[in-house]
């Protein structure tokens, strides 16, 4: 018996194979794929790659040790395995934690279709889960400008349909609307937002947008500009309503952005760049951070990501629990070997094999999920038996998600999409503090630079350093300590 569909599945394939010629893997916002072998077989994304590319840090061991001293809280399953792997400046995010320092976070969607599929939800549903951890504010920002310039047939009119059944969705995640403002960019720039939008597109040369972006002389200078859009969107001061109007407090209060890793290279790592730059009244903007999660692969396998406009390559929030079984059954990438004999002998490779990914995703119980990769790379357990565990946990996923969305109506999405003040208390456990700056870079005064920092600040800059030092040294020596216990 074949336990592997692997041959006729992509013969099957919707996913175009010309990608047939060697190439390196990209990831960008507007591509992804892995790197594609002299074979002309696509490999898995490597992640560990992105983070040296990108420059970003693994989420390490001590760093989840950290987060659930702090919160009180285990950290989520997407965190405990690597699926939200990468971060800039998470632990700045805990020290302000700690210190009942305010924060917010941001997130966005581009609306560029109906169909919302569950590589779509991830993100959204970690956001919840940290919005719940935290109790700050959030910002989810629907990029329906961005999905009109992008595209080249999609209307205006198009676009924002899609904007308000996205925003259902997100809504069926379970967000709590005292907590929650989205906005679409069509509706809501203008004002404080729009301002903070001019000062950093006047701070981006043509020059550093074509690096960032691969921008060139075709492009359209819509295009070109729309990054300072997502990025002003990292600026508490675009948010008068939330945070209050003065703009010298509300400089200082970052974001914490949690995204896949493709929005990474674009307008935050420039967002970051021009913060450390810009003043307020000599006070210098906070520098968003980020915590990045990685793809949620096609069903054809590790080496690219779901698409909306591909119905075989994700399992869709619309699908019936029929659709989705036979999604499964006929084209996820399976890492099971070609015969039951070989497989029983050589076990299955889990790393490949989608049904298990997508376990890793949605399965939250550590130890079922251990003992399925045992079974399969052992042997034991064959894809079939894999995939009906896999379409059982989607089945049950998707259904719950079915009856939150038949809930949500128009008044909730005006509701969320109001303009009005939000409720959070942040640390029950430290007292609430006025916002301080801590990002911003002292030595790092760009031509806007409205005044050096006072001598407060930059004592308080010094210790802020010597603490951070201080940590560094120890953590150091914890893990030197540990290594020679171990040896
Ligand atoms: N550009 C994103 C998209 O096309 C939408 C987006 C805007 C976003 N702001 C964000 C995503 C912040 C993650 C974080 O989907």
């Amino acid at each position: 018996m074949a336990t592997n569909v692997n041959g006729a599945a992509l013969d099957d394939s919707p996913i175009p194979q010309a990608v047939q010629k060697q190439s390196k893997q990209t990831v960008d916002p507007y591509n992804v794929s892995g790197e594609v072998g002299e074979d002309g077989v696509v490999k898995a994304i490597d992640y560990n790659k992105l983070v040296d590319e990108f420059g970003t840090k693994k989420i390490d061991d001590e760093l989840l040790a950290r987060f659930e001293r702090v919160t009180g809280k285990r950290p989520h399953h997407f965190l405990r395995r690597g699926i939200v792997f990468s971060h800039r400046d998470f632990e700045l995010i805990l020290d302000r934690y700690e210190r009942g320092e305010p924060f917010f976070l941001y997130t966005g969607r581009g609306p560029s279709s109906d169909s919302v599929h569950v590589g779509h939800t991830i993100p959204f549903e970690f956001t919840k889960w940290l919005q719940d951890t935290f109790d700050v504010p959030l910002i989810i920002m629907m990029t329906d400008d961005e999905k009109y310039l992008f595209s080249e047939k999609k209307t205006i009119e198009e676009v924002q349909g899609y904007c308000s059944n996205n925003a259902k969705d997100i809504i069926a995640i379970g967000f709590d609307p005292a907590k929650t403002f989205i906005f679409s960019d069509f509706d809501f720039v203008g004002g404080a937002f729009y301002r903070n939008i001019v000062r950093l597109s006047k701070h981006i040369t043509l020059n550093q947008a074509r690096a960032i972006f691969g921008f060139n002389d075709s492009t359209n200078i819509g295009r070109i500009h729309f990054g300072s859009i997502q990025g002003a969107t990292s600026w508490a001061s675009s948010f008068p309503h939330i945070f209050g109007e003065d703009e010298s407090k509300t400089v200082g209060i970052p974001a914490l952005i949690p995204c896949a890793i493709d929005q990474d290279p674009t307008d935050f790592r420039m967002t970051r760049d021009v913060s450390a730059r810009l003043k307020y009244q000599g006070k210098p903007y906070a520098k968003p951070s980020l915590i990045h999660a990685l793809f949620l692969p096609a069903l054809q396998g590790p080496g690219t990501k779901m698409s909306a406009s591909i119905d075989e390559s994700a399992i869709f929030l619309r699908d019936t629990p029929n659709q989705i079984k036979n999604k499964i059954n006929k084209y996820a990438f399976s890492g099971g070997k070609v015969s039951a004999e070989e497989h029983r002998i050589h076990g299955g490779d889990t790393s490949v094999d989608v049904a298990y990914q997508y376990l890793r995703f949605f399965l939250e119980d550590d130890e079922e999920l251990e003992r399925l990769k045992v079974e399969y790379e052992s042997g034991r357990m064959l894809t079939g038996d894999m995939k009906a565990i896999c379409i059982k946990e989607l089945q049950k996923y998707v259904a719950a998600f079915q009856e939150r969305r038949a809930k949500v109506d128009d008044e909730a999405v005006k509701l969320f999409m109001t303009r009005r003040p939000l409720q959070w208390r942040g640390n029950p456990r430290a007292p609430r503090v006025v916002p301080t700056v801590e990002n911003g870079d002292a030595n790092n005064a760009g031509p806007e630079g409205e005044g050096k920092l006072t001598k407060n600040q930059l004592k308080k800059l010094e210790k802020q350093k010597q603490i951070e030092a201080k940590k560094a040294q120890k953590a150091k020596e914890k893990a030197e300590k540990a290594s020679t216990e171990a040896a």
